[in-house]
């Protein structure tokens, strides 16, 4: 019997064939909701499952009783419930490493989009309305030798941590579960307790993953330990902050401003303020959404479903044994 495998992401023509040499591929890359019915009938005849974002539930699973593994086009996999998976002895594959650079790149540009104002600014030449020299009240803050604040210190919190200190000039404190005394040599890094990292650092970059432990780290009590100067960023995801703390205290004005590339719900919802708000630079989860990291990522995923319903050892587990 042939296998099958359900894409649920977009892929491109030679990915579809490197699947359609040895599976049957049902192929449905628009679905965007978990209730749609062609989904839920592709998933009943699954062995394989490539895509992202939909939380993927016990419940669901429930319906899909042959299937062995899913190849994830994501490094995050906290819409994934692991342990039960790993109970049902079916096998995750991510997509870590090839995001890295991109990721980071674009934690930079939210780094400088939200420090230089770019985005108000561009708004401001768009409409008409740049008819003389800004003045100070338009005036943003320096990112160079600024104090860069790391939560989360993993591949690509390192990555933007490289770009502050060797591209920016910038003094790089991390708050992480574990030291790495390689950073700290390469980057001069310093490793801080949380609370006090909070409290010194110009921009606050968050890079955690999402768990139970990391589940609304950011809240009210945290704003208020930042400085009044200080900028705060989420590459991480939306539900490591309570966005409802979150939105009050830009508008107390504590952070000074945040730049966010993912929200608790996503997409966001079209009454939020946060992109209505001139200290909030607002992107649509855009981290690795370049066109080479992209297909990059899908090839990672069409290699760990090949392996993985090969019987092979796929290139980049996350619940493996050995
Ligand atoms: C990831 O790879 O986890 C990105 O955030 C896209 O979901």
């Amino acid at each position: 019997m042939t296998k099958r495998i359900l894409v649920y992401r977009p892929l491109d023509e030679g990915q579809l064939a490197r699947l359609e040499r040895d599976f049957h591929v049902d192929y449905l890359p628009e679905v965007s909701r978990a209730e749609d019915p062609a989904f839920l009938d592709a998933l009943t005849q699954a062995h394989g499952l490539v895509g992202a974002s939909l939380p993927i539930t016990p419940k669901l699973l429930d319906r899909a009783p042959h299937l062995e593994a899913i190849a994830s086009i994501s490094v995050g996999y906290d819409n994934y419930p692991v342990d039960e998976l790993t109970r049902r002895c079916i096998l995750l594959c991510n997509t870590p490493d090839v995001l890295t650079e991109t990721t980071a790149d674009t934690g930079f540009l939210l780094i400088m989009a939200t420090a230089r104002r770019a985005v108000e600014l561009a708004g401001m030449v768009q409409r008409g309305e740049w008819r003389e020299s800004i003045g100070r009240e338009s005036f943003g803050t320096d990112v160079h030798g600024k104090t860069l604040g790391m939560v989360g210190f993993g591949r690509i919190g390192a990555a933007i941590a490289r770009r502050g200190a060797l591209g920016f000039g910038m003094s790089i404190l991390y708050s992480n579960s574990s030291p790495k005394p390689a950073l700290e040599d390469e980057l001069g890094a310093q490793r801080r307790d949380f609370n006090d990292l909070l409290a010194e650092a110009d921009i606050v970059c968050v890079t955690v993953p999402l768990t139970p432990d990391t589940q609304h780290l950011f809240g009210a009590r945290e704003f208020a330990l930042m400085k009044s100067s200080a900028i705060f960023i989420n590459v991480a995801r939306g539900k490591v902050v309570d966005e409802t703390a979150l939105i009050e205290a830009l508008r107390k004005g504590i952070p000074h401003a945040a730049g966010l590339d993912v929200f608790e719900r996503e997409p966001l919802p079209t009454d939020s303020p946060l992109p209505h708000m001139t200290n909030v630079v607002a992107l649509p989860h855009i981290g690795s959404a370049t066109q080479e990291t992209r297909t990059a990522m899908a090839d990672l995923a069409v290699a760990n479903i090949l392996a993985a319903l090969n019987g092979e050892r796929p290139p980049s587990p996350v619940n493996a044994s050995t």
